[in-house]
């Protein structure tokens, strides 16, 4: 036990999981793992472990934000001994091409700010996927035939931005999305020598004001879902 975790130790898998929002761990673990048993729900923010084709997995909740995803994946990797931690959520289009429904596989975060800055001082850091990761997902997407792009996003610490001109310099330098938790899990990852990604479905568009019917989310989610754990487990 932890103090934001009640699983026991060993309860968690080595490979973890990580939506955002506690019920899509437990929609997920229902959907695609065999076996799903409840791990944790201080707070509310469930975490499931069971198996995927023969391989143990947890699905996390992570919260909203960088400082809640800080929490779960600091006692995931220190005191759970979490190796691969994969991100799995929505995120905001912010490119004409990348349309809502697709998936972006993100291979590097930009921020203004994340709960690692104050150890990083001047230097900006840049927070980066896991190769292998990021490879075996962009194979599985490809093998699925999901419209999928790989490349960098923003996360942020708003979701009801004020700043119109940073999001006019993210879209100018190529960033394919926004969200707010990838940076500080890649952070983590690299600060204590696991494997990180971040695998997104993009459920509205900045630029054309778009968002994903509700009814269509679960079909386009579990396609990430399976995307992050084939990568995962190849
Ligand atoms: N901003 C930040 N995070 C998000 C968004 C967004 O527009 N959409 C989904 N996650």
């Amino acid at each position: 036990m932890t103090v934001h975790i009640g699983a026991s130790a060993g309860d968690i898998a080595e490979t973890v999981l990580m939506p955002g929002d506690p019920y899509r761990a437990k929609w997920a673990a229902e959907t695609f793992l065999e076996d799903a048993k409840l791990v944790n729900e201080v707070r509310g923010m469930l975490g499931f472990t069971g198996m995927w084709r023969g391989n143990r997995v947890t699905i996390q909740g992570s919260g909203m934000g960088m400082p809640s995803l800080s929490i779960y994946a600091n006692e995931l990797i220190s005191e759970y001994n979490a190796q691969t931690l994969i991100r799995i959520g929505s995120c905001g289009g912010m490119q004409s091409h990348v349309k809502v429904r697709d998936v972006i596989i993100a291979m590097s975060a930009t921020t203004i700010t994340s709960p690692s800055s104050g150890i990083f001082r001047e230097v900006n850091f840049a927070p980066t996927a896991s190769y292998d990761l990021l490879a075996a997902a962009v194979r599985a997407a490809e093998s699925r035939g999901t419209p999928t792009h790989v490349g960098g996003i923003y996360s942020s610490d708003v979701f009801y931005a004020e700043r119109p001109d940073l999001d006019e310099q993210m879209v100018r330098h190529g960033i394919l999305g926004v969200e707010m938790e990838a940076a500080e899990l890649y952070t983590l990852a690299a600060r204590h020598g696991r494997r990180a990604l971040a695998v997104l479905t993009v459920s509205d568009h900045l630029q054309t004001g778009e968002a994903l019917p509700s009814e269509d989310r679960e079909k386009t989610f579990g396609d990430m879902v399976e995307i992050a754990l084939e990568a995962a487990f190849t």
